[in-house]
This record gives structure tokens, C-alpha cells and sequence, in this order.
């Protein structure tokens, strides 16, 4: 596999003279080489399938779609083309070479080049027309900015330290850990997105030109989008927008959603590699504790283990008097356990794992049938076949068995798979039956689901945390992912905002980068700036690489432990609607982490990859570098809460702020926000402590509260409540209205305190509202709230 060509159009031969047929549900066409099929699968889907002649016609993919089946179709003909219609979609087809138009209530979506199927060999290609300045998204885990447009990409998940040595200190390397062959972009004023499910390596342009001998291809805006597949059933989803925020929506429908997760996984997470025993991470914990930082979870990387040997502890460092004992005292103050586990299994012979696994018959074999081996941290290792359902119960014995030892969640690693200097090509599937490429991609994620059905074995109740470097299409329905070794430096750190936005595009909103860097060493400058911009990212972990200096944050000056406590209490309070917005992400398939354009149409606000908003209601704005002392905010229309300066600001233009130590984050008017109730949250957020932040400068306020027990499967069952709230603005006073639907948890806060924020200026008003519980109807409270 070379990483670092790409198919070109220009070698690919385009389809044409082809024949047409109908039936009552599809359009297809055909001729000697290949054959399209074009299927409605409802108002804002459509489904297109290039299928080569005599090719296989198995798709491979783990993806997990929900899609429903295709809608009988209304046919027509008209100026030689055929015009196919369901409910709202309506789609024009040239049936010649395929080329089509579609509609969407009577408004063009998105068209395709004039020949736009190519075939070369094994490979497939689809090329859709592009104006000269639309905007392009998604496409899973990528560096560079947030707008894709005019460059190449190729899907094909890589361990980038060590398959990109000396490039992973740049911000435009390519590939990365994840493949999400999704891709947003837009005709005219719509957005429209398309998902090529097909797991083996894919690829996009987005518009770019060749340059004679150039190694890397200069842009031409006007240049189609071409997306396609170097081997593997050409399968793909058409969705038309308008919004962007419909697209995503809609994928997320289509590929599924993050489960709620427990509210310490969303807490502050303190990691590093070099942890080397029970009692040191004891002693951080302590630590932590001594400068009140609330911590969610502490994790472990490869040293807990014995000689990296898989769902092992090291006998004297994390012997099980000294886990007991250490683990207990870290629990005392609410923290959680992670450790990693990485898919690698030591080759040696008395080692169970690997005997278990060699009778049960779960690892992977070469195209020859025998054993195939890497080299990882333990040295000579086996690889667990995923794919096979043995495998995964064998996987999920050994988490169940692992998760019995006390630990909370399960760091996959390692996953893309990592195999030192074998090539994984020679790494089979399904028993030695099916190539590599078809699951390269995917053994991450399947692994991932290994880990989960893991969880389900220890307690179907309990809700998993996985977090995993490598995925899919999909893996969000098991695990958060990381974006993988991060170096220490401000290019990555102004990388790390547009690479986590265009990832929760594409489904995976429970993402962050590791806080701080993760290789080389860290500056004090550099850690404050990376806490103040990262810390209301979805994931919020610091983690660092062996021999860097120390970057737990009381490992600088007693000036940046300050602010970054600041920072994890501002996170902490903001709680309440950081875990709402992830059972909004799960009840109408929002993006948690969102682009301006998300919630601001207007090309203004496209290419804007230094803002960043959580829902729609807070917008941060960080500093990305370490050394300036103002930068400019795009603050959109309308007005905007800061709270770093406690003042409105009137939207629609560009402000100047100054670096304070305060994080840069703006409120939206006319929103409610579900906070906890104070400023200090050591040792843990106390969830019964609520508060209502309301912001209404000029415009009236409405927000939502989801509430569970925030730790069990229960809310999957109703056990859980929403609370819209709705405030407007009297004369002399506010006007509060909360509505509670069926309360299912009926440990529900029952009392509120408001703040609010608005026209009238003067300090917050306090007024603790209480709220009646234990009645499984709705309740509607009412408020009148003068003013002083
Ligand atoms: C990989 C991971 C990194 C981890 C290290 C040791 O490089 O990406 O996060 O610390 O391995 O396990």
C-alpha cells in the first residue's frame, strides 16, 4: 500500500453506452464493464451502487447501517433523460452514461460530473460536480484546516507515528488513524453529504489539479470532487442537507450514535505514559488532589501490565495488595480506572492468552494459513481475528474477567492495526479466508465492539467507556476516539480544533486530542493555552509520551495550576449541558463539538477552524498560539455572553479580545444552560447542586436538561427526564416556564437555582425554585422572578 499516491481520474476509464432498465424500486444501468443502480430510500436519501462486471459482490462492511428499504418510484422521460421521484427526492439520469441530477422539494442538491463513473482495474470512482467555492467537510479524522476542499485524502487507518516516521510532527499528514469515507460539501446555498460504505481504501478529491513533477498537487477550486474505492463494492449514500446541520443529523441516523456516557467519563482525565506503579499513580492522584482538581479517571498505559502481556497486571508494581490498597484510595475521592489494552498478544508458550487463543483457534492467519505475526511492545505477537464471533467472546471473557479487577473503562490502542515492521497486508481475515484490505479499516472498530460486548458480559447494565485510536463508519456505537500522538507544539494544537469538528461530523462527536501535546516537551505557555482551548472539547484528557517532562498540570507554576483549575471547574459546571447535549446527539443526531456554519449559515462563518461551538448555545474561542496578546473572534449575528469579561457584546462582526486567564467562551442570547450550582467542584461535581444559567440580552431564552442516573443502561429503559425551560423577559421581572416530560428518574434535582443574565444590569438575580418529584406525569412550573 503506498500511502503516499493517490488514484487519479485521469486514469480511469469513464462508463458510457450503457443500457437501461427499471423495476418498481431502482433505475439500473449497464454495460459490459460494470453496472449502476440508483435506489430512493426516502426523503433524504439515496443510494447509488457501482457494481464492476464479474466482481464480487459482497460489502464488507462493519458499518452497521440503518437505512430503510427502498420507496416505490414514479418514472418518467423527458428531453432524453429519465426522472425518478419518491415523496420528496426526484432524480434525473442520463441513460447513457449515468449522469444525474438530484432534487430535493423541487431544489437542486447536487449534480454529478458529465461522465461521472470511472473504473480502473479494481478501483471505482465517482465524480461529482463542484462549484468553484463550496466548502468541504467531514471525512473522518484529518489534519490541516477545516475547510478540505482542493486537496486529496485517502482512507486507510495508520499507526502515523511509526508508518509516517517524520511526518507526524507535521499538520498535513495523510492518512490518520480513522476512515470515515464521508464527505459534506454543498451546491449553491445546500449542503449536501455523501458516504461511500465501502471499508477497504478509499479515497477523495476535493477538488484539486496535478502539477507536472509536483509531489504534492496545487488546488483548483473548480476541479470535481471525485470519491472512490480501490477495491470493494462501490456503495454509496447520497444526502441532501439544506442545512449542515441536516447532513449530519441524517448520517448519524444512518450510521447510529454514541451512547449516553457515564458523566465521570466526561469529566477531566489525567493520563501518561511512564505511570509505572500502583502507589505513583496513587501518589498523582494525591497530588491532584492536594491542588482540588476534580478528576473523572486516571488512566494506566502499557506499564501497568507484566512485560506488556495483554489483561495482565505486573506482579509487584500493581500486585493486588498494592491495586487494593491504591485503588482504593483514588476511588475515595470519586475518581475512576482506565487502563489500556492494546489487540497484540505475547507469543510465549506458557503465557494462557496466548494458549487460550491458539485452541480456541481466534488469531489471525497469513494468506497461507499459518499464524501471522508483528512485532509490538511484547515483542513477537499474535493479532486476535475480530471478525470471528469466537474471537470476540474469547476478547470479551478476558475484558469481562479484566473489568472484575476493579477498572472502569478500556483504552484500545494499537488498533490500526500497529505491527511493528511486518507488513499487515499479509494479515488475513475470517480464519485466512479474506484479505486484509477488506478489514484493515475496520479492525479497530471491531475490536472496539469486542471490548464492548466485553462490558455487556460484566454487567449488561453498566455503561461502557472505550475510547480507541482507530475506527470506522460507526464506531461511535462503541467507543470515543482519540486523535491519536499529537506532538507538543502550537500547530498542533490550532490542528487539533478542525480535526476534532470534522470528526463529530462524521459521526464521531466524543472526541478530543491529547491536552498538552503528547510527544516532545511541553512549555508552560503552551499547556495553559492547549487547557484553556481544549478543556470543553468533548474528551477532555491530558496525556503525554514517555522521557517528555512531566505535564500533570501541577508540574508547572503554581500561576498555571490556577488557571487550569479554573478551566476543569469551568468544565465541571458546564456539566449539565455538556451531558445534554449528548442525549440530544442521541435523540436527533446533532454534532456535540460543531463548526460556526453549523448554527450560522453564511459562507463567512464556513472556514472559521479557531472557533469551535459545544451545542448550540456556547462558542470558545482559544488562542492557539502561545504569544499573542489579543486575537480577533467572529462573533455571528445577535448577542453574545462573554464569560471571560461578564459583558454582552453585540454580534454580526469581528472583536478584538485580550488573553486574559480566562478560557474564551461566549454565550449565545437566548439561551438556558443547565449548570451546577458554585465555582469549585473538588472532589467531584455534585450533580444535586443545579443551577439555570438564563441569557436573554434580547431575545427569549429556551434550553434543555436530560437527566439519569448517569452511570447505568436504566435511561436506555425510560428511566430518565428532559426539562425544557423557556424564560422571557417582563418588565419587572422574568418569566420562567419549565416543563418536565414523564419524570422515569425520580432522583431528579428538585430545586434550581437561577441566574440570570440579561437586559437589565445588574447582578444575577438568586432564586432557588423548588421542583416536585416522584409523579410519573409531566409537571409545568411557572415563575414570576422580579427583578431587584
Ligand atoms: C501509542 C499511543 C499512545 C500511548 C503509547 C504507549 O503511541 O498512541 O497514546 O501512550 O502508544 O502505549
Amino acid at each position: 500500500m503506498y500511502l503516499n499516491k493517490y488514484p487519479l481520474p485521469c486514469n480511469f476509464r469513464f462508463l458510457e453506452n450503457m443500457t437501461f432498465r427499471r423495476s418498481k424500486n431502482e433505475a439500473t444501468l449497464a454495460n459490459r464493464r460494470a453496472s449502476i443502480r440508483v435506489q430512493i430510500l426516502g426523503d433524504d436519501l439515496l443510494r447509488v451502487t457501482l457494481m464492476r462486471a464479474r466482481a464480487p459482490r459482497r460489502n464488507y462492511s462493519e458499518a452497521g447501517l440503518r437505512r430503510a428499504a427502498p420507496r416505490s418510484c414514479g418514472f418518467s422521460a423527458e428531453k432524453g433523460c429519465i426522472r425518478m421521484a419518491a415523496g420528496d427526492m426526484e432524480i434525473t439520469l442520463d441513460p447513457a452514461t449515468g449522469a444525474f441530477a438530484c432534487a430535493r422539494d423541487g431544489h437542486m442538491v447536487l449534480r454529478s460530473a458529465p461522465s461521472p463513473f470511472g473504473v480502473c482495474g479494481p478501483k471505482t470512482v465517482l465524480l461529482i460536480e463542484r462549484p468553484e467555492d463550496a466548502v468541504v467537510y467531514g471525512l473522518g479524522e484529518k489534519t490541516g484546516g477545516l475547510d478540505k476542499s482542493a486537496q486529496k485524502f485517502k482512507m486507510w487507518n495508520v499507526d502515523v507515528w511509526a508508518d509516517l516516521p517524520g511526518i507526524m510532527t507535521r499538520d498535513d499528514y495523510d492518512p490518520s488513524y480513522v476512515s470515515i469515507p464521508f464527505v459534506i460539501s454543498k451546491w449553491k446555498d445546500s449542503y449536501y453529504g455523501i458516504y461511500l460504505d465501502n471499508p477497504f481504501a478509499t479515497f477523495f478529491h476535493t477538488g484539486h489539479r496535478e502539477t507536472p513533477g509536483a509531489l504534492i498537487a496545487s488546488g483548483d477550486p473548480g476541479a470535481p470532487l471525485a470519491i472512490g474505492a480501490e477495491e470493494g463494492l462501490f456503495d454509496c449514500y447520497l444526502i441532501p442537507g439544506p442545512t449542515l446541520a441536516d447532513v449530519a443529523r441524517r448520517f448519524a441516523r444512518l450510521t447510529g450514535t454514541h451512547e449516553q456516557p457515564p458523566a465521570w467519563a466526561l469529566g477531566y482525565h489525567q493520563c501518561r505514559w511512564g505511570y509505572a506503579s500502583a502507589k505513583e499513580i496513587a501518589d498523582v492522584a494525591r497530588r491532584l488532589a492536594r491542588a482540588r482538581i476534580p478528576v473523572g479517571a486516571l488512566w494506566m498505559d502499557i506499564d501497568y501490565m507484566d512485560g506488556f502481556r495483554v489483561f495482565t497486571f505486573h506482579p509487584e508494581r500493581f500486585s493486588p495488595e498494592e491495586r487494593e490498597r491504591c485503588f482504593a484510595s483514588i476511588r475515595k475521592r470519586g475518581t475512576r480506572l482506565v487502563t489500556i489494552i492494546d489487540p497484540g498478544v505475547k507469543v510465549e508458550k506458557k503465557f494462557p492468552v496466548y494458549r487460550e487463543g491458539l485452541r480456541e483457534d481466534v488469531f489471525c492467519k497469513t494468506p497461507e494459513k499459518t499464524l501471522f505475526h508483528g512485532y509490538v511492545w511484547p515483542g513477537k505477537t499474535v493479532f486476535p481475528d475480530f471478525t470471528l464471533e469466537r474471537t470476540r467472546e474469547f476478547w470479551a471473557r478476558h475484558v469481562a474477567d479484566h473489568l472484575r479487577e476493579g477498572i472502569d473503562g478500556i483504552w484500545n490502542d494499537m488498533n490500526d492495526p500497529s505491527c511493528g515492521s511486518s507488513d499487515p497486508m499479509d494479515m488475513s481475515f475470517e480464519g485466512g479466508k479474506t484479505g486484509h484490505a477488506a478489514y484493515h479499516n475496520q479492525y479497530g472498530h471491531l475490536m472496539a465492539r469486542a471490548t464492548w460486548e466485553g462490558f455487556q458480559r460484566h454487567d449488561p447494565n453498566h455503561r461502557p467507556f472505550i475510547l480507541t485510536r482507530s475506527g470506522c463508519t460507526g464506531t461511535q456505537k462503541y467507543a470515543a476516539v482519540w486523535t491519536g500522538d499529537n506532538v507538543s507544539s502550537e500547530a498542533h494544537l490550532a490542528m487539533s480544533i478542525p480535526m476534532s469538528i470534522n470528526l463529530a461530523l462524521s459521526g464521531i462527536s466524543f472526541n478530543g486530542a491529547d491536552i498538552g501535546g503528547f510527544a516532545h516537551d511541553t512549555t508552560e505557555d503552551l499547556f495553559i493555552a492547549w487547557t484553556q482551548a481544549g478543556m470543553l472539547f468533548p474528551f477532555a484528557r491530558n496525556h503525554s509520551a514517555f522521557h517528555t517532562r512531566p505535564q500533570e498540570p501541577y508540574a508547572f507554576s503554581t500561576r498555571a495550576l490556577d488557571i487550569f483549575r479554573k478551566c476543569v471547574n469551568t468544565r465541571c459546571k458546564l456539566l449539565p449541558y455538556l451531558y445534554t447535549q449528548f442525549a440530544l446527539h442521541r435523540r436527533d443526531g446533532d454534532a456535540v463539538m460543531r463548526p460556526l456554519a453549523y448554527e450560522f449559515p453564511g459562507e463567512q462563518y464556513e472556514r472559521i477552524g479557531d472557533q469551535y461551538l459545544i451545542g448550540p448555545s456556547l462558542m470558545v474561542a482559544p488562542f492557539v498560539d502561545v504569544s499573542s496578546a489579543t486575537r480577533d473572534v467572529v462573533l455571528p449575528p445577535g448577542w453574545w455572553f462573554s464569560l471571560q469579561t461578564g459583558r454582552w457584546v453585540r454580534g454580526g462582526r469581528t472583536i478584538r479580545v485580550r488573553r486574559t486567564e480566562a478560557m474564551i467562551v461566549f454565550v449565545r442570547d437566548g439561551s438556558i444552560l443547565p449548570c451546577l450550582d458554585g465555582a469549585d467542584f473538588y472532589p467531584q461535581p455534585d450533580f444535586r447542586r443545579m443551577s439555570l444559567h438564563v441569557f436573554s440580552k434580547s431575545a427569549a431564552a429556551a434550553g434543555e436538561l436530560y437527566e439519569d442516573d448517569r452511570e447505568t443502561r436504566d435511561y436506555q429503559r425510560g428511566v430518565c427526564n428532559w426539562v425544557r425551560a423557556e424564560a422571557s423577559d417582563g418588565k419587572t421581572g422574568l418569566h420562567l416556564r419549565l416543563e418536565r416530560g414523564p419524570s422515569g428518574y425520580s432522583q431528579g434535582v428538585t430545586s434550581f437555582r437561577v441566574y440570570y443574565h440579561g437586559l437589565h444590569p445588574r447582578p444575577a438575580e438568586k432564586t432557588s425554585i423548588a421542583w416536585p418529584f416522584g409523579n410519573h406525569a409531566g409537571h409545568v412550573e411557572t415563575l414570576a422572578l422580579p427583578f431587584a
